[in-house]
Order: C-alpha cells, then structure tokens, then sequence
C-alpha cells in the first residue's frame, strides 16, 4: 500500500503561528476547568480537529507532521481506514464484554499467537491501560513465586498506578507520594551514553548485567530473592535507549539461574515500532511475561493485555478482575491493525524508515555542538541534548525550544529522558520517507536556530 495516500497531503501547513486563536479558546476552557496536572498541551499548545495517518491538523487549520504519535499509540495512522471500517460494523453489535469470549476477542487473540514466539501461550486482558498490564505482570509474578521484591532499572518508566509507579525510576512522578509498593530495587540500565560504571563502548564488559547477577547472588546484596525482574527492551520515556544486544540475553541467563521471573514491558517499544513485532526478538530471548498496551488498540481505543508461559497460568477464577478488560472495539480496532501491520510488512518499513532518519540524525549530531547523541531503533528515535559534548551536561531548556520551534513549524515531537533533554520521536509507523524528511528538516533548522542563540 502506498502510505502516502493515508496522511493529509501538503503537511506541513501552518496558517497562523500556533496556538491560534481558536486553539487558544480552547486552552483557556482547559485551564479554567480541568487539572493543573495537564501537562502536553503546555509544550505543545493547540487544540485538535482531526487526523490522518501521520499527520495532524489542530482547529485553526494547521497541519502537523507527527512524530509524536499520540505518544507511540497510533503505529497504523492516525484514522487508518482500514481499521475504521471494522470498527463502525462492530459499533452496533457489541461494544462491552466483561471477559465473556466473542468474535473479536478471539480475532484479536488468534491474531496475537499467530506473532508471539511459542512459549507465550497465554493472555490476560486486564484494565486498559499500560499500568493496567503492569499491575498485572507483577501480580502474577508475585502469585507464583510467593515472593515480594522486585527489581527494575534507572530510567524506566511502567506507568502511573501506584505499582507502575514504584517500578518507575523518574523520583519527580513518585516522591510525593511515598511510601508505594515496598521492595523495589533499581539497577543501572545499559545507557551506554552515560554508563553508570563508567565504561566506553571500547572498555565495556556488560558491567550492567554483571551487577544483576550481583544483586541475586551476593548474600549481602541486601535484596532479598526479587519475584521478578521488569525491564524495557529499548527504554522509552528514560530517552530511546537502545542497550547492547547481549544486555536482555544477560539479564534473561539471570533470572533463568536464579528462577526469577522476567518481564519485559513491550507496550511502547512492542508492535512494530522498532522495526520487530516485538523488542525482545532483536535480541533472540524470550521472556516469562510480556505487557502489551498503546498501540494495541489500533486507534487509541484503550486496551491492555499480559501474555505469559503456560506454567505461569495458575491464577484462579475472579483472582484478577475488572470492569474495562473486555472493550470489543479495541478488540475489533486490535486486530484489524495487526492485520494491517502484517499485510503491509510495517516492522520492516519502521525498520528501514528508522535507518535512514537515523542517518540523518547522526549527519546533524556531527554539525551541531548541542546534539550529544542521535540513537534509536526503527521509528523509535531519540537525540540527547546537551550544553557541551565534552562534558555532556544535559539541557533540559533547549530540548524544550527545540520542541516549541518545531510546533512552530509544523512538527510535533516528544521529550524525554533522565534530565527531560531528549527529544524522542514516535511517529506513526505509516510515515512516508517524503514526512520524515520534511520534519527532519524542521528539526535540523530548530537545532541549529537554538546552537545559534548559544
Ligand atoms: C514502557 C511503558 N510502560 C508502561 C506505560 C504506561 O502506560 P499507560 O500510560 O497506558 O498507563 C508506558 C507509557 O508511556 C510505557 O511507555
């Protein structure tokens, strides 16, 4: 299919300087009635019309260039036709199950076996969102292993429920609200760009997996034997981290030794977007559960599920409920976009795509004195931001300009990060490389607009 057809054509447009004043209507509405905690529409300010594939027009007419992504969730395009129409014959027929089995439910699930290695033999939809699916790893874990701690990495992000949030790294989303789940225990992830052990890509020796092994073995680690290990394959919020290959191999020699469980959280860099069906087959393990959420739900339509070995399966009936696990749309919508993701080989075409941005990120990391690192893998790219290469000191406040230029100018983006100084794309996978240029070009203009002003 040619995916050019899917977006709206001649993006970027911008009419008026963002946010116009219609945008501005609604964000006044916003902030008079609803949470100070609202937090994109500050770095991005604009209200929504509509969207098409890897575009986006706000209700003043402009159109964006998305490589956002709804925050990595529309890896088919945003309105993608094909899902669209299952999803409005589905919409007079059911739309609200429980876990009563139906048509969709089992597309869906039949779908999904179809791409999971053999081993996971089993899925669990829980509430509908990532946390949800986090929530739920963990208590399975926990529920087989009869043990508590849990151990997770600097510069994770699982979610904001308190469970989710205990596991996440980011002290700014938890410290206010502790004490959360006990028995938490944070390892350095393979950050490669500021490796915790000091190492170099010449010097290192996996000194991250290593201390895992550290951790489980040392009778005066002080870690008591963890339930599991929960770890991203590529980390995402911590700022598109792309660890070694050997990173997941070793961490899964681990647990196998020590019979802890492994998780693995898949429900940003899962589906697709890296340039597999899922992260961890880049690095040919596989884990003992998987989360799955995002994109799951083709659209937006909020989904989560757990996929897990058949030993794990022990759970007994109503052990594990809730009202939202059974939404027959996201089903519906789940299953035609994987349908659509496999028909349209689109790991592979976020895989190439991912390549070559990537070496154009890597040409304006060479010409710019404030891009430390481009790095990423398929259409899952960050560029770490800093204020001198030598020292890499992060600059939380010019990836901020960088990201208010290119809304400017017709592009979105994501931040992230340990220091907020990664600007992270995450764009629909149905990008065409004639989008991916024209915003790399706006993000390389923004880069260079802000080493200017230095
Ligand atoms: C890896 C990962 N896990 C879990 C979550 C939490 O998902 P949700 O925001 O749907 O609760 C996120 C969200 O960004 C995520 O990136």
């Amino acid at each position: 299919m040619d995916f050019k057809s899917l977006s709206f054509p001649d993006a970027p447009v911008i009419k008026i300087q963002p946010p116009g004043p219609r945008s501005k209507e609604y964000l006044s509405f916003q902030s008079a009635h609803e949470s100070s905690a609202v937090s994109y529409p500050r770095g991005m300010p604009m209200a929504l019309s509509s969207a098409r594939g890897a575009t986006v027009e706000d209700v003043d007419g402009n159109v964006y260039i998305d490589f956002f992504g709804g925050a990595g969730v529309m890896n088919v395009g945003h309105a993608n036709p094909k899902v669209l129409e299952d999803v409005s014959k589905q919409l007079s027929n059911l739309t609200h199950s429980l876990d009563f089995p139906n048509e969709p439910r089992k597309a869906l699930i039949d779908t999904l076996f179809s791409l999971f290695p053999d081993p996971l033999k089993r899925v669990l939809f829980g509430g509908p969102t990532g946390s949800d699916a986090v929530e739920a790893a963990v208590k399975l874990a926990k529920y087989n292993t009869h043990r508590h701690p849990l151990i997770s990495f600097e510069g994770a992000y699982h979610g904001m429920s308190s469970g989710a949030l205990s596991l996440s790294s980011g002290l700014s989303f938890k410290e206010d609200f502790l004490p959360l789940i006990p028995e938490v225990h944070f390892a350095p992830y393979a950050y490669c760009y500021r490796c915790a052990f000091g190492k170099t890509s010449e010097s290192c020796d996996l000194e991250c997996v290593k201390y895992i092994e550290h951790i489980l073995e040392d009778p005066h680690s002080g870690v008591g034997k963890p339930a599991a290990i929960i770890v991203e394959a590529i980390q995402g919020e911590g700022g598109s981290i792309i660890p070694p290959e050997k990173f997941l191999t070793g961490i899964r020699k681990a647990c196998d030794k020590n019979n802890v469980i492994m998780i693995v959280d898949e429900i940003q860099a899962g589906l697709g977007r890296t340039g597999k069906m899922f992260a961890f087959e880049h690095s040919g393990i596989v884990p003992d559960i998987i989360t799955l959420s995002k994109g799951l739900g083709g659209l937006g339509f909020p989904i989560s599920c757990i996929a897990y070995k058949e030993k794990l399966d022990t759970l007994p009936p109503g052990k594990h409920i809730g009202t939202f696990r059974g939404n027959v749309i996201a089903y519906t919508a789940g299953a035609a976009a994987l349908r659509f993701m496999i028909e349209n080989n689109l790991a592979e075409h976020s895989f190439n795509l991912g390549e070559k941005m990537l070496s154009w990120l890597k040409d304006i990391e060479k010409d710019s004195s404030i891009v430390g690192e481009a790095r990423g893998r398929g259409l899952m790219l960050g560029i770490e931001l800093v204020k001198d290469k030598a020292s890499k000191e992060p600059a939380p406040d010019l990836a901020q300009k960088v990201r208010t230029i290119c809304h400017q100018h017709g592009l979105l983006v994501e931040i992230g990060g340990h220091y907020s100084n990664v600007v992270r794309f995450l764009p629909p996978l149905v990008l065409t490389e004639e989008l991916a240029k024209k915003g790399i070009e706006i993000f390389a203009d923004s880069i260079r607009e802000v080493d200017e002003e230095q």
